[in-house]
């Protein structure tokens, strides 16, 4: 199978200078430090009790048994037979990946036209927003008895999924009468939370109604694509073991402790190198192609979510020997790369001029696509574009736009992928989980946890009055109000 390739060479001095580029002694600095991570990474990793507990156990999700890939393929293709529509509510880690994979592997415009897609299920994306208006005019054009609804959420208490979900179950209830639930499907925590209660719940009284699926212990939301996606992807005709080889092929290429034969690693140490040695906090994720902007969305959520952190970790075991990762409150950090979601050739007419002659303070990865399944030629004579082929076009504007970087010394690498396949598609993704799980060994953060985003959540439950709210959470958005002045213009 055909490999992905990761070209970092105007990351370095030789190509951009030495104000901006990696140097030798940069990398020579990084040497005991990269040695470490590597040792401690793999060995959480090889360790099955610290590895869930501290939820790494996406790193094994591409091991999953063939024969539980090929059910959920045929109940996939099932839906897909049955329903002309399906709704998939989730937000942030329950949703992200879901529309990665749909934009890059399924035909443009999926939903608008039935031989594209094969006649299978148009799938509309709700749940990941509290905007009202996109879910109105949904439930309004959609005929619930031809609607199939998957629910996903890990804790059952995401206000915006949940509200969702209330909604369309109300929707649903009321045209299909009690045996609505057989046309949900939920993906949440095997165990806890309100939407496994209602799962249990609807599962004694009819086990036809409210079918589910968990989302396995030690998977976070964000690194869970291989475990919450996969109904999806069989719905929308994707073969999951495609992906899942993919991904495998580049868990063995992320295992080696050789950084110069470890993309994921490689990418890691020269981004951190960039960022906190070269002054580069901004990360452009520009892939060059319509179908994986989604997946730069993505990428920005793992990124975020997992570097962004304000304390950082402390390392301990329990009394069984599992590793425990604590936040350190003595050392305040601050980190974390802030990514930006970017396209070409799209924003080449509009961030690329602050990418070129802004502030020196970023760094472009570019995705790069070698093959097209459906290349135009541009048709004529006599014009500079005819005969010339669009695949062609855009390799040479992203190749046009790495020189223009490269000559106001601006550090920027590429990401290669042989084609946009399931395969080459399940090694991106791997790649990216690989390498901001190294990422976060080198900052020594958790990337597994996201306890920034707590707080706008406590304030909104505070204010909706949601019982068993920690006292200290209450207290402290009571003692601290928003106060503001008469400062709007009106
Ligand atoms: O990465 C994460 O864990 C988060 O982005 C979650 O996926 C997101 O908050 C949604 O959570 P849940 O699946 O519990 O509804």
């Amino acid at each position: 199978m055909k490999q992905l390739v990761f070209d970092f060479n105007n990351m370095f001095s030789f190509s951009i200078g030495k104000a901006h580029g990696v140097t030798d002694s940069d990398l020579a600095g990084m040497r005991t430090l990269v040695k470490k991570s590597h040792f401690h990474l793999s060995s959480v990793l090889s360790d099955k009790q610290s590895r869930i507990n501290l939820s790494l156990e996406w790193a094994n999700l591409p091991y999953q048994d063939a024969g539980f890939i090929a059910k959920i393929q045929k109940l996939g293709d099932q839906i897909a037979s049955r329903y002309e529509n399906v709704i998939s509510l989730g937000i942030g880690g329950s949703y992200l990946g879901l529309k990665a994979a749909q934009d890059a592997l399924c035909s443009p415009y999926y939903n608008e036209f039935s031989p594209a897609r094969k006649a299978r299920s148009r799938v509309y994306f709700e749940g990941n927003n509290l905007d009202p208006e996109t879910l109105s005019v949904l439930l309004k054009n959609l005929d619930p008895e031809k609607t199939f609804v998957i629910v996903i959420s890990k804790s059952g208490e995401t206000t915006e999924t949940k509200a969702a979900f209330t909604v369309v179950e109300q929707w649903m209830k009321k045209s299909l009468g009690k045996h609505y639930g057989r046309q949900i499907f939920a993906i949440t925590d095997p165990v806890s939370g309100s939407m496994r209660k209602k799962v249990d719940a609807a599962n004694a009284a009819d086990p036809l109604s409210f079918r589910s699926m968990p989302l396995l212990p030690g998977v976070g939301g964000r690194y869970s694509e291989l475990n919450m996606g996969l109904l999806h992807l069989a719905i929308v005709g994707v073969r999951i073991k495609d992906v899942m080889a993919g991904a495998r092929a580049m868990r063995v290429r992320c295992s080696r402790a050789d950084v110069l034969k470890n993309p994921a690693y490689m990418y890691a140490l020269l981004q951190t190198i960039q960022y906190l040695k070269k002054g580069k906090p901004i990360s452009i994720l520009m892939p060059f192609s319509e179908q994986l902007k989604s997946t730069a969305d993505w990428y920005c959520q793992l990124l975020a979510e997992s570097t962004g952190k304000k304390y950082s970790r402390l390392i301990k075991k329990d009394s069984q020997g599992r590793e425990l990762w604590l936040q350190d409150k003595d050392l305040v950090v601050n980190v974390g790369r802030t990514p930006v979601p970017s396209r070409g050739t799209n924003d080449l007419h509009s961030i690329q001029q602050n990418n070129i002659e802004g502030e020196n303070d970023k760094v472009v990865t570019f995705i790069r696509v070698k093959e097209f399944k459906n290349d135009i030629s541009i048709p004529g004579s006599g014009d500079l574009l005819s005969g010339k082929k669009y695949g062609r076009l855009l390799s040479l504007a992203q190749e046009a736009t790495e020189w223009a970087l490269v000559r106001q010394e601006r550090p920027n690498c590429a990401i290669i992928m042989p084609e946009i396949s399931a395969h080459a598609w399940g090694q991106l993704i791997f790649f990216f989980e690989m390498a901001t799980a190294f990422e976060g060994e080198l900052l020594n953060i958790n990337a597994f946890d996201q306890p920034g985003v707590e707080g706008y959540k406590n304030y909104m439950y505070y204010k909706l009055g949601k019982p068993g709210l920690p006292r200290q959470v209450a207290q402290d958005i009571k003692d601290n109000p928003m106060v503001k002045k008469s400062w709007c213009i009106m």
